[in-house]
């Protein structure tokens, strides 16, 4: 809260309207616009490019300046000295575990991993080639009907136990999507491997081979993870709010999560970005498509490039370029024709001046599509691990909004239809 004001003076009022003005730790302040109601105003904010929806104590984004802050740790300083569990513990708790809670958390999510038996049953009834994102949205929201002695929002136990269920069980449901989806048998979780690595275990391991995980790979799977933890009021952990606004349990809320994240210009954009440069092609292609990126009468976007927040560069793509060059050296992939294109589309983006002067950077699904394409996960299985990633912060907002008070979300419209008129019988239209 600040002593400042804003005055609003509409044309016709014999007044300017006095608005609060407050301030938080860091960043700009926000103009208070409740009171505008019983003055007879709405805002008017499509796709809420300068709209605070909430106050907030989780994570922290200065787009101009490439920041990006979880309870005001750098995200470069986590994705080098953390790991994702450690990563959950402190957007669920506000503080960074010491060894013996940070054991404690482990074991807890480890001792979740497993689903439900009537899962598998559940699973058999999607189509063989359903896509995965369609199977997590619906298994995610399944998960409901499971655990009915822990779905009471308002006892912080229930909603303690629903963050760590959902945490442990997200894996365990992407892999069992796409095992589903090629035919094979769903794969336990194996309690003895870390969190990634028992993620590749379910992912790529048969009853008849289960091959030991690459460190190098489980590394840049926990990374990855890691990155997508949480990124504050985007397009689907504002879904889960509103979800949850109206009391809905956290496994519903966590779907309503996964569909808001699958559309391209969201979590789709890492699928979105193998398609492209599959559909490129070649090298020599490039120019063409960059043309197309260009000219305003086409609407092909080139995929992983531009964020609305970040107009710098995205400090997770920073982090993700360091890891997927490892995982190409591990794999040496460093020659392969595809890796290639991007290669050469990343250097024309940085250097062309019509990304250069709209800030188009490379953003962090551009290199998390590379990486794993490269581990070998299909790509249709790409926004499903985004998801899985993402759900601990979708799940401490959710927790943050209902811990504090708070009111069902309503936003209000600018009518343009008809205004009233009488009905018409149909023998007269
Ligand atoms: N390729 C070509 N032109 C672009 C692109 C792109 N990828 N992104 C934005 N532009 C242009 C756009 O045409 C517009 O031009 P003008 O000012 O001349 O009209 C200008 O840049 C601003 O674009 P915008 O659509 O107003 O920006 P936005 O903040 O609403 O959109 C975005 C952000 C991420 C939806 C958009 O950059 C985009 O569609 N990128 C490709 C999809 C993508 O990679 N999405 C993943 C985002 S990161 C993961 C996540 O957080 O979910």
């Amino acid at each position: 809260m600040t002593d400042k004001k804003a005055h609003l003076q509409v044309d016709g009022l014999a007044e300017s309207i006095e608005l609060p003005v407050y301030s938080g730790s860091t960043g700009p302040d926000v103009i208070d616009v409740r009171a505008l109601t019983s003055k007879g105003y709405f805002t008017y904010d499509p796709g809420f490019v300068s709209t605070a929806a909430c106050e907030s104590k989780i994570t922290f984004i200065d787009g101009a300046n490439g920041v990006l802050l979880h309870r005001g740790y750098p995200i470069d300083q986590l994705a080098e000295h953390s790991d994702y569990l450690e990563t959950c513990y402190l957007l669920l708790n506000g503080e960074l575990p010491n060894a013996e809670e940070k054991k404690s958390f482990v074991d807890m999510i480890t001792n979740h991993t497993m689903v439900q038996e009537s899962m598998a049953r559940f699973f058999r009834g999607f189509h063989y080639n359903a896509h995965p994102m369609a199977m997590m949205c619906g298994a995610v929201g399944a998960l409901s009907s499971f655990y009915h002695d822990s779905i009471d929002i308002t006892n912080p136990e229930h909603r303690r136990i629903s963050a760590h269920r959902l945490i442990a069980k997200m894996p365990t449901l992407a892999a069992m999507c796409y095992k589903h989806h090629i035919g094979q048998p769903f794969m336990y979780p194996n309690n003895k491997l870390g969190y990634a690595e028992n993620f590749l275990h379910m992912m790529f391991g048969t009853p008849c081979d289960d091959p030991e995980v690459n460190p190098v790979l489980a590394r840049a799977m926990d990374k990855i993870f890691l990155l997508h933890a949480d990124h504050e009021q985007n397009a689907s952990t504002s879904t889960v709010r509103l979800a949850g606004s109206s009391g809905a349990n956290p496994f519903a809320c966590i779907a309503s999560g996964i569909t808001a994240l699958w559309g391209p210009a969201h979590g789709g954009a890492n699928e979105a970005v193998l398609k492209m440069l599959d559909e490129i092609g070649d090298v020599s292609n490039i120019d063409k498509y960059v043309a197309k990126a260009k000219d305003k009468s086409d609407p092909f976007r080139l995929m992983g490039f531009g964020h609305r927040v970040y107009k710098n560069f995205d400090p997770r793509a920073k982090v993700m370029k360091e890891s997927c060059d490892e995982v190409l050296r591990e794999l040496g992939l460093e020659n392969d024709p595809l890796l290639a294109i991007a290669k050469r589309l990343e250097e024309i983006a940085l250097e062309d001046p019509y990304f250069v002067e709209k800030k188009l950077y490379p953003n962090v699904d551009f290199y998390s599509g590379i990486i794993m394409k490269a581990i070998g996960i299909p790509t249709d299985m790409f926004t499903v691990i985004f998801a899985t990633g993402r759900t601990v912060g979708w799940i401490a907002h959710w927790s943050e909004m209902i811990s504090e008070t708070y009111k069902i979300g309503r936003p209000r419209q600018l009518y343009t239809g008809y205004d009233q008129r009488d009905f018409v019988p149909l023998d007269k239209r």
